[in-house]
């Protein structure tokens, strides 16, 4: 990877006194070389301070982490960018926070990773910031958490399987969350309501379009799909809420790998959430269109918040969290000139929370960033990209080794 000065440390986790934030440090010290000069930054240096002095009195053999003082003044960001190499941000909601630090980091030519869903936001930054980050070789990668991370590689997964083992493309992909227990933090809550007071309807609309992100335009058609459906290898299946959110950087993947010939070029995609009968199916379907529907409503945010606020830097206890996990499970359809194509599937598991997946997600991508000069995302230099660029089988093993299990097959 080209670096032009040097900087002072290699990572910083930016956001790093919040829930995800001390998630992030805590996959950091777990997971990434023990020479890594690294800091948590943040707006409250007393937080910062306990932290710290935390993670050096847990972990004495590694390079101690250090304290950076900032907040969102256009100084203070430029300080921030141009200290590290690569930049994690769980500083949220993005919407209303996270424009400066991407501009930052896409000018000083400093790596950024992020945890936002908030794909009307990224689907503005790309547009603002694609080709500065390109020109000053940043390499940028929103999305990188729970949303969108596990599933855009899970599809990189089904379409290398077919590669390889079939040598053609791939003409569908279904997944279904196959099984999720959880909760929100306050801060992803807050993030959920602050999305539509930020976007106007009209940006909504354009950046839900499948093909937003992509870079190829106009994407493959998608033919209408039924909400509720019978899966004979996933089950009965209804909507899911983070569909468009994971559809839409899957489809920059898709832009990003060979203007969409490698994934193939009438690649389909579409996310459900598994149920067990048909009446559930019917209930959560409608219980979906209410959790979209509810943010755009003025009084309806307000008593949501009353109502169902976690509490600002709350989230799941350490101990609800050993009882959460998610799988997905997803189908590809070999692109063969046959009336019954083969098939992949995958299974993506995680054995750790949603939140440590998180967490776990976007530090691996930043190991890879710093580390792995063989990715897609090393070759094209710079940009606003997604995780699947970054994909190779060192991520894979590592993801593994710390609890996201990524296995494609034929069947
Ligand atoms: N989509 C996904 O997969 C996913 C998963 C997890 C999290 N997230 C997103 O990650 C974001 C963070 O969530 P969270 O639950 O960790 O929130 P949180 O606990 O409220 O943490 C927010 C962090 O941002 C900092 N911050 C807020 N305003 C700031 C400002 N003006 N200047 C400097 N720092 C500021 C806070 O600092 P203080 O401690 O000083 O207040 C804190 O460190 C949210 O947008 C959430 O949606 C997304």
């Amino acid at each position: 990877m080209t670096e032009r000065r040097p900087r002072k440390f290699d990572l910083v986790v930016f956001g790093a006194t919040g829930y995800t934030g001390k998630l992030t440090s805590e996959q950091v010290l777990q997971g990434t070389p023990s020479t890594l000069k690294w800091a948590i930054a943040g707006r409250s240096p007393q937080k910062l301070e306990l932290l710290a002095q935390d993670y050096n009195r847990r972990f004495p053999d590694r390079t101690p982490v250090q304290t950076f003082i900032a907040d969102l003044t256009e100084f203070s960001l430029e300080q921030l960018a141009s200290s590290t190499r690569l930049l994690i941000s769980t500083v949220g909601p993005y919407i209303k926070y996270g424009t400066g630090v991407i501009e930052a980091c896409a000018v000083y030519g400093t790596h950024y990773v992020d945890c936002t869903g908030e794909f009307p936001w990224v689907y503005d930054m790309i547009k603002r910031c694609h080709k500065t980050a390109k020109n000053r070789k940043a390499i940028i990668i929103p999305q990188c958490g729970f949303e969108s991370a596990p599933l855009d590689l899970g599809t990189y997964a089904l379409v290398k399987c077919i590669r390889d083992e079939l040598g053609c493309g791939v003409s569908d992909v279904t997944f279904a969350v196959h099984d999720l227990k959880g909760n929100v933090s306050g801060g992803t809550f807050e993030t959920t309501m602050t999305v539509f007071e930020h976007a106007t309807l009209q940006e909504l609309h354009e950046s839900s379009a499948f093909d937003a992100l992509s870079p190829v335009k106009p994407g493959p058609e998608q033919p209408f799909r039924s909400p509720v459906i019978r899966d004979e290898h996933l089950g009965i299946l209804t909507s899911w809420v983070n569909n468009t959110g994971d559809r839409s950087i899957v489809f920059r993947s898709w832009g990003l790998m060979d203007e969409g010939n490698y994934y193939g070029k009438d690649f389909t995609w579409k996310e459900y959430q598994r149920v067990s009968n048909w009446v559930s199916a019917i209930i959560w379907f409608i219980i979906m269109k209410v959790i979209i529907i509810v943010p755009l409503f003025a009084p309806l945010r307000w008593l949501a918040r009353k109502l169902f606020h976690p509490g600002e830097g709350q989230g799941p206890t350490d101990e609800a969290r050993r009882g959460h996990r998610v799988e997905w499970r997803g189908v590809a359809i070999a692109d063969e000139d046959s009336e019954n194509p083969r098939k992949a599937f995958v299974t993506v598991q995680s054995t750790i929370d949603p939140y440590s997946l998180t967490a776990l997600c976007m530090v691996q991508a930043a190991n890879s960033i710093l580390h792995n000069t063989d990715t897609l995302a090393a070759q094209l230099g710079g940009g606003i990209l997604t995780p699947a660029t970054l994909a190779s089988p060192e991520l894979f093993r590592l993801l593994d080794r710390a609890g996201l299990k990524i296995e494609a097959k034929i069947i």
